[in-house]
């Protein structure tokens, strides 16, 4: 019997769900399910100003205090780390487990597969989660990302109508269901079963290729074109605000002002620019795209 250690926060219980089938199969394991919390709260459903006043302090990637938990044991055959990306970073909770002095000393040493529940943006949080991992001692052995898989316009406007009424449901009836869908929540059990396996043998490196061939991780090319620009502009916005706040300016004119640019940015810049890329751009970039994205389907990190 192994000790797995299961860590995550979740808003509206999605990525609970997500877990709760993936873990299925290693149910005979002492598995130990910690679901954390920050001490400050979020507001669930939001409203548009408190959405985004989170997006500086996300993407600055600011952890904050815990709310108190404990846990079985002091070490751990495996880690399952679930997390959520927020304005493509991890979101404020899950920099917050990362940086807890608690969760960093039981990282040490401990093999860390990483369980992502997204919109369908998570590339670049992913490479803070995995700078975090490395940084705890851990050992990042997996990845496997749950997304939505609607069009990219549809699914934020799906997502904006979950967060903002607080209801998984099709907007107007006519947008998709918001989030990941339930053929892949319970679909999850099936990873569960591949880690299982590999846990008995600990042969941590077959285990992200068998994740792959059971298409446990997808990168889209549009969303691999927008991540690579957008996170560098996230980060202008981030210090901006906090620099206007600093100055004593009022935050939520700054917060508003982002809002207002990022639905410009997604919804009128983004189609432009990608109809161009497609059009012009990407047919003869093919070799340089699937290098990327062999990069962003694997483990490794590159800190360049
Ligand atoms: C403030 C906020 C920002 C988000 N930003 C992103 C994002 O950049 N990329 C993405 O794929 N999903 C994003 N999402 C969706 C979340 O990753 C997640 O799928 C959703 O909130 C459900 O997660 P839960 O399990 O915590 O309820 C965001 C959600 C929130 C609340």
């Amino acid at each position: 019997m192994k000790k797995i250690l299961v860590l995550h926060f979740s808003q509206t219980g999605q990525l609970t769900e997500i877990l709760n089938h993936l873990t299925e199969p290693l149910l005979e394991n002492d598995l130990d399910f910690v679901s954390l919390s920050m001490k400050r709260k979020f507001p669930f459903p939001w409203n548009a100003d408190t959405f985004f006043n989170e997006m500086p302090e996300t993407v600055l990637e600011k952890g904050e205090a815990l709310d108190t938990f404990q846990l079985k044991h002091a070490k751990y055959d495996l880690i399952l780390f679930g997390y959520q990306p927020w304005f493509l970073s991890p979101s404020l909770p899950a920099s917050s487990i990362l940086q807890n002095p608690m969760i960093q000393k039981v990282m040490e040493n401990t093999p860390v597969v990483t369980v992502i529940g997204a919109r369908n943006m998570w590339l670049n949080a992913q490479e803070s989660v995995k700078k975090m991992i490395l940084a705890n001692q851990g050992q990042l052995v997996g990845n496997l990302a749950f997304i939505d898989e609607n069009n990219n316009l549809a699914s934020a406007v799906s997502i904006l109508h979950w967060m903002l009424k607080g209801k998984k449901e099709k907007k107007w009836g006519i947008f998709p269901k918001p989030g990941v869908s339930d053929e892949h929540i319970l679909g999850a059990s099936k990873f569960g079963l591949i880690i299982a396996k590999i846990l008995q043998s600990e042969k941590w490196d077959q285990l992200q290729p068998l994740i792959l061939l059971n298409q446990g991780v997808k990168v889209p090319t549009n969303i691999l074109f927008i991540e690579q620009r957008a996170k560098i502009i996230f980060k202008l916005w981030a210090k901006l605000i906090v620099k206007k706040e600093e100055q004593g300016r009022k935050r939520i004119f700054w917060v508003r002002f982002f809002k207002y640019y990022l639905v410009f940015a997604l919804f009128i810049v983004a189609p432009i620019v990608l109809f161009v890329y497609n059009l012009f751009i990407r047919p003869f970039s093919s070799s340089k795209i699937k290098q990327k994205k062999t990069y962003f389907c694997g483990i490794t990190y590159n800190n360049q």
